[in-house]
């Protein structure tokens, strides 16, 4: 391998880094680098946050700041976050950067000039009171699939479909509530379609996971057309002297790609071009698995209609990442974040339990029982105490000197032939980004090589047989050396400060992976436990406050108990007289029997119902709530009515004849 870029997704500035964010995309992107690095390859990493677009403005709207301030605070957060992990970066960059402006400019116009965009009159909701046009997420309105009222224009989170905002039925502006009209407006498109095939043939070259390559070999089946500006006065200006360009900016999901380019160009400004225009070199992206076609499809058409770019090599796109059998949730305050998490175990032992739950193919729960549980068992027990019962021996028996080894006996021969196969194993596994592989073959070596130390007996050795005890005590030295290089990429932290008790100095993971008789003789430092386990105590307040999370996220749908309910008192009414409410489209004056008196009532119901045929009808009332004046009239109940799928409405009747005034329990 020559050149490696490797980028991992760019998270957007609206948040803290959850558990969820570093299992998908930056801990193995970091695990990956670091392995490189540590073989000698001149690999960097490359990353930023992504500050554009609604994800931004929305959530600047909601903590009432503007999206400057409010990226300007997730970017240091962000960036804290991933020190506290000990996600390294060669460079750290964002959207917002002069550079990357200047950049993702440049870039549209190369597009631009080479006939790969084109402006196109679309029809789009306007707002008349904030004069304006609204992008997708900013439409709210009925679903037409499950009549939710508040479905996005993009999404309906109550059943989850895809939408258009032209779907919507009665849409709305999500910040005021007024309504829309649809008005013409002009985008540019990018011409995606025209790359099918081209996409297609360089897609099933790939040798890539199987979910990835399948997902972006279908979608590449219906490619469309893609408009990539927007309406919205945050972002980088569409680049064109069209008056039509006037209020719009490019689309994040256009700019921030980009960012990959314009971030290197900042960290190496002379350098840039060896990584981004070289064939040689291998662009990998780490990403979540709702970015895929971001970056399997949309991109890569964008750099081959640049001309200029090399194409991804590699795009290991991993799962989702769940929490205790729960979709993890920013919004809703449902995650374990970075900072906590690193504050409660520290920063190896919340990398290791991480790395185990790396979601490679599949969606994956972390459960904190599990996870702290067996990171006590491998990294605690296993290699810690590896480290640890064999310095203490060095120390105690022979004077803090590694010793020199006599004969090697078969067994000590076939810990080392363990080793070897384990480290080619897991060589293998890291270049397959099959993580959790790699990291068994640490802790299958890290096993053996304890077995190996109980077996040989060495505190009985140095009584009975003092120089077999330096042959194994030798051999034990050897072992948890390239014990410690496989777990290095995982556990940076602490395998250095093992290394320095060691006295062993920082080399290349080839020359870590073998046994280096030059180090008899070699005098190890004062040491203490590399790791401390994670106690039950601390594991039963994870539980406890995870419960809480999730309990938290039931609280939009707020449960009351029985009492509560009785408060509300419902009884069968009978309809006596109706008439329509002057001046008004669907207000009904009822008059109604409830056994003992005659309320009169106002009701929406007269675009359904005519006033003629309710007479008789048995209907459900609400007796006991407060008495409002409704255009003029006062309205001493309330009925019960549901919605159809066009939102009017359907009155409740009793199934079988009850007498007015029956009580509803
Ligand atoms: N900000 C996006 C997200 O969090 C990822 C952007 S990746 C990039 O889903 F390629 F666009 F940079
Ligand atoms: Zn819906």
């Amino acid at each position: 391998m020559k050149k490696v870029l490797i980028t991992s997704a760019l998270p957007y500035a609206n948040g803290p880094i959850h558990i969820g964010h570093i299992a998908g995309a930056y801990l193995p992107a970091d695990i990956f680098t670091r392995f490189l690095k540590f073989k000698g390859v001149d690999a960097i990493h490359i990353c930023g946050t992504d500050e554009h677009g609604v994800a931004i403005t929305l959530a600047a709207y909601k903590e009432g700041i503007s999206p400057k301030k409010l990226v300007d605070k997730y970017h240091e957060i962000i960036k804290r976050d991933f020190r506290s992990i000990g996600v390294e970066f060669d460079h750290f960059s964002r959207t917002t950067s002069r550079t990357h402006y200047m950049i993702a400019r440049e870039f549209f116009l190369k597009l631009y000039k080479n006939g790969h965009l084109e402006k196109r009159t679309t029809k789009q909701y306007f707002s008349p009171k904030e004069n304006k046009f609204l992008p997708d997420r900013y439409i709210i309105g009925t679903c037409p699939y499950c009549g939710y009222e508040e479905a996005r224009g993009d999404q309906c989170e109550k059943c989850g479909r895809q939408l258009e905002p032209l779907e919507l039925k009665n849409p709305r502006s999500a910040l005021t509530g007024v309504s829309l009209e649809l008005k013409e407006t002009v985008h540019w498109f990018f011409k995606l379609s025209s790359f099918k095939d081209k996409l297609e043939e360089w897609l099933k070259r790939k040798n890539w996971k199987p979910f990835v390559k399948e997902f972006s070999l279908s979608w590449v089946k219906e490619l469309q057309d893609r408009p990539i500006t927007r309406d919205l006065d945050w972002g980088v200006p569409v680049p064109l002297d069209d008056p039509d360009a006037a209020g719009k900016v490019l689309y994040v999901w256009f700019d921030a790609p980009i960012g990959y380019i314009s971030a290197t160009v900042e960290y190496l400004p002379s350098e840039w071009e060896e990584y981004w225009k070289d064939k040689d070199t291998t662009l990998v992206h780490f990403i979540g698995k709702d970015n895929i076609v971001f970056h399997t499809v949309v991109w890569p058409a964008m750099l081959m209609a640049h001309g200029d770019y090399i194409l991804p090599t590699d795009v290991p796109a991993n799962a989702f990442l769940n929490l205790m059998g729960r979709k993890l949730s920013t919004s809703r305050g449902y995650a374990i974040w970075i900072d906590e998490l690193v504050k409660s175990v520290g920063q190896d032992i919340a990398r290791y339990s991480i790395a185990l739950y790396i979601p490679e193919k599949d969606d994956t729960d972390f459960n904190v029982v599990d996870a702290f549980s067996r990171t006590n068992a491998e990294l605690v027990d296993s290699f810690g105490n590896l480290a640890q019962r064999v310095l203490t021996f060095i120390r105690r028996y022979f004077g803090g000197k590694v010793p020199h080894p006599k004969s090697l006996s078969s067994e000590d021969e076939s810990i080392f032939n363990f080793a070897r196969m384990k480290v080619q194993s897991y060589e293998n596994n890291l270049l397959k980004y099959n993580f959790r592989l790699a990291l068994k073959d640490a802790v299958e070596l890290s096993n053996e090589a304890n077995r190996y130390f109980e077996h040989q007996r060495p505190w009985k050795l140095v009584k009975e047989s003092p120089e077999r005890a330096e042959t194994v005590l030798y051999v034990a030295y050897q072992v948890l050396k390239i014990t410690s290089a496989l777990f290095y990429p995982f556990v940076p932290s602490s395998v250095k400060t093992l290394w320095d008790y060691m006295n062993i100095k920082e080399g290349k993971f080839d020359d870590m992976v073998e046994v280096s008789p030059e180090l008899s003789g070699v005098e190890i430092k004062d040491s203490k436990p590399l790791y401390r386990k994670v106690d039950d105590k601390v594991i039963r307040e994870w539980v406890k406050i995870l419960e809480e999370r999730a309990e938290g996220l039931e609280s939009k749908e707020k449960r009351i108990s029985i009492d509560e309910f009785r408060k509300v008192k419902l009884v069968i009414a009978k309809v006596l007289k109706a008439e329509k409410i002057k001046n008004t489209d669907r207000l009904l004056k009822l008059e109604v029997d409830i056994g003992d008196n005659i309320r009169t009532i106002v009701a929406g119901i007269g675009d359904k119902y005519e006033p003629e045929h309710l007479i008789g009808k048995k209907i459900v009332l609400v007796k006991n709530l407060e008495k409002k004046r409704i255009r003029g009239v006062e309205s001493d109940g309330m009925l019960l009515a549901a919605s159809d799928k066009d939102g009017k409405p359907v009155l409740l009747v009793p199934d079988e004849d009850v007498p007015e005034g029956s009580e509803i329990t």
